[in-house]
This record gives C-alpha cells, structure tokens and sequence, in this order.
C-alpha cells in the first residue's frame, strides 16, 4: 500500500509509521555515544544500561523486577524478539494459539518451526475472546499461545481480566504465552495498559516483548527488547546469539539515556497519541465513515459500509488512486474469511496530514 501511495502521491495513512522525528535528546545521545567510541559489539544479551534502565522502568510501572542479567534481552526490533522466542519454543507438530486478525509476522515464524497454527477469529466490533472457544482450541500439542495488547490491527486492549482469563485456562497446562506489548505505551484504556509482567503467575510462562521503535518514534533503529523468566531467556538467547548475535552499541547507550533522563517521554506518549486519535476521529465526523472506538495503538478501525460496496481490498486500492488516501484492508490480517467493511488508518501523523486526509475522506 506505501507502494501505491507514492505511485498516486496519496496521503499515507496505511503502513503503521511517524511521519514526524524522535526526540532530539536521543539523536544527540546517539551521536554523543558514536563520537565516544562507543562503535564495537555490544555484550550479546544487551548493554548492562539500556538492561538495567528497563527493569527500573518495567518495575515503576508494572511493579515488577526482573533481573537486569538474566531476564532482559535486547533485539532487533520487537520482530527478532518474537522471532526468537517462537524458535526457541516452538519444534515441529506443536500447537500455537493466536487470535485474528494477527499481526503478520507470527505465522511465518511459527511455520519456519515446524508448528501449527490455530487461529481463532475474532469479531468486529469489539474482537473480544471467547474464552469456551479458545478453550476448545487447546491440546496436548498447545505449546504457546500469542496475543497482543494493545493490538493491531484492531485498535482494540485487554483488560486485567482477560489475563487473569487466560490463566485460568492454561493454568494446569504446559504452555507458554508470548506477549506482544509493543504499544504498551500507548494505550488509552482507563485501567491502563493489561501487561503480563504484571500479573504475578502469567509472567513466570510468558515472553512479554516490546520495541523501542513505537516509544520513541525511531521504527527505523530497529531495536526491541523481551522481558522472560531466566529459563525461558537461556533458550530465546541461543537463538538471537546466531541470528544477531548483538544489537548496535551506541544506539543501546542512547536509548538508555532517554529512559533514565526522559522518562516524561513514555509517561506521556497515550495522551500524544489520543490527542491525534482525537483529530482524526473528529475530522472524520462529518464524513460517511463510522469511526470504531480506539483503545490503544496509533490506529483506528474505519466501516466504509456507507460508502461502498467494495470489498476491503478493492476499496483500499480505489481509496489510495482516486481519493488520494492510503490504508489497509483488515482481511490481509486474518486467515479466514472475513467480509467486513474495515479498513485500518495509521494516525501517527503531523496534525496537517490527519487533516488533510480527514478533509479528502469527508468528500467520499
Ligand atoms: C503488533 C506489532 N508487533 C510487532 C511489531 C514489530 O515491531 P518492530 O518494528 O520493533 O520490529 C509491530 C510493528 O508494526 C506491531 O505492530
């Protein structure tokens, strides 16, 4: 879709990127540390830093430690920590639950294993689970299960509840969960982002992964970290040791920087993105589009059913050439069928780009 948004010169609203810098503190760190010398491989697990600056910030806000050494792992980006943790975990003819639609690096990953994978479709608008049928979709081959909170492509985040449903449903079994967290900071829900860190039995199974790239508007540093108890990180690390071996040293330094010196940054980053989740829903009003409620993510879930009857795909390609709009169709996250009127725009934009694309939208 970014693609036909260059080709049309249309506003691009579809691939889930800032179209505005990070912050300058951390560019000024990361040339600070270049110019340091700080330019050989880092230690494989991560930087003692950056380490320790996420277990102090993982325990103000999810009031948990883990252990700096051995639970920590420092990737490229949230993609090699997912990847990692699913080879390490998953051989062949084992069972991986997920939940469409699915962020699209999952199944791969768990193909490439040798696993299989059990998708179980959620419902618009709400893509809650049903907790009988994920229940049903377990068996002695469930190795893992992976969710995702606050989650794309649906916009929508789990509440503590749903974790603690979850448990009780895995509870006496032997499965992992990996958890991907990667919008931990940017979640709108009142009781705040549901972490597994934070519930006290879930984290000594699960893999919590998020990346640096969505905290601090830097997609292209590539550098995401895991958090797992020291049993589970031992084998996650045997892999990421032979894939990456280690993540770049200076951007480790300076990412640790900004979360020791700037941690107004995160703390503030839900309420930056509702403001502009805000715009657009408001610049979306007038139009023939229905807004579905956000919870979390820099993404909104848009019903076009007013509009066309087209299905998601063709409507993304005749949105993006006649109208000037880029976005994706919600299908292309989901194995089966799934014939709703959605598509999902990406508000992680200067206001004048919301605005504009608000303004060609109302046209429709
Ligand atoms: C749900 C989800 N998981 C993982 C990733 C990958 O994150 P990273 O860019 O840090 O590899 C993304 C990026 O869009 C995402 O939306």
């Amino acid at each position: 879709m970014s693609a036909l948004a260059q080709q049309h010169n249309a506003i691009n609203l579809s691939q889930g990127f800032p179209d505005f810098d990070g912050p300058e503190y951390l560019k000024q760190r990361l040339a600070y540390h270049v110019s340091q010398g700080a330019n050989q491989y880092a230690p494989m697990t991560g930087t003692a830093a950056l380490r320790e600056a996420i277990a102090a910030k993982t325990e103000l806000i999810y009031g948990y430690t883990p252990d700096a050494t051995s639970d920590i792992t420092i990737t490229a980006g949230a993609t090699e920590a997912l990847y990692i943790a699913i080879t390490a975990l998953v051989g062949p003819g084992d069972e991986v639950v997920a939940f469409d639609p699915s962020y699209d690096c999952y199944a791969p990953a768990v193909q490439l294993a040798g696993g299989v994978m059990k998708r179980i479709q959620l419902q618009p608008p709400e893509f809650k689970v049903d907790w009988a049928t994920f229940a049903d979709n377990l068996s002695d081959r469930t190795k893992l299960v992976v969710i995702n909170t606050p989650h794309n492509p649906s916009a929508t985040a789990w509440s503590h509840d749903d974790l603690e449903q979850l448990w009780l449903r895995i509870a006496d079994r032997p499965i992992f969960v990996l958890s991907d967290e990667v919008y931990e900071h940017i979640c709108f829900a009142k009781e705040g982002h549901a972490s597994v860190l934070r519930h006290s039995q879930l984290r000594q199974r699960a893999i919590a992964v998020s990346s640096f790239g969505k905290t601090f508007h830097m997609t292209g540093w590539r550098v995401g970290y895991c958090v797992a108890p020291a049993a589970i990180s031992v084998e996650l690390r045997k892999v990421h040791q032979y894939l990456t071996f280690s993540i770049t040293t200076p951007v480790q330094l300076a990412l640790a920087d900004m979360l020791r010196e700037q941690p107004q940054h995160w703390q503030n980053l839900s309420a930056f993105y509702q403001a502009k989740r805000d715009r657009l829903t408001q610049g979306l009003a007038k139009s023939r589009l229905k807004v579905l409620p956000g919870a979390g993510t820099y993404f909104l879930l848009v019903d076009y059913s007013e509009v066309s009857d087209l299905n998601d795909v063709a409507f993304c390609h005749w949105l993006t050439e006649h109208v000037g709009v880029a976005a994706i169709p919600m299908s292309v996250f989901c194995a089966a069928s799934f014939p709703h009127k959605l598509i999902r725009l990406c508000f992680a934009k200067q206001e004048a780009t919301l605005d504009a694309a608000a303004e060609r939208l109302c046209q429709l």
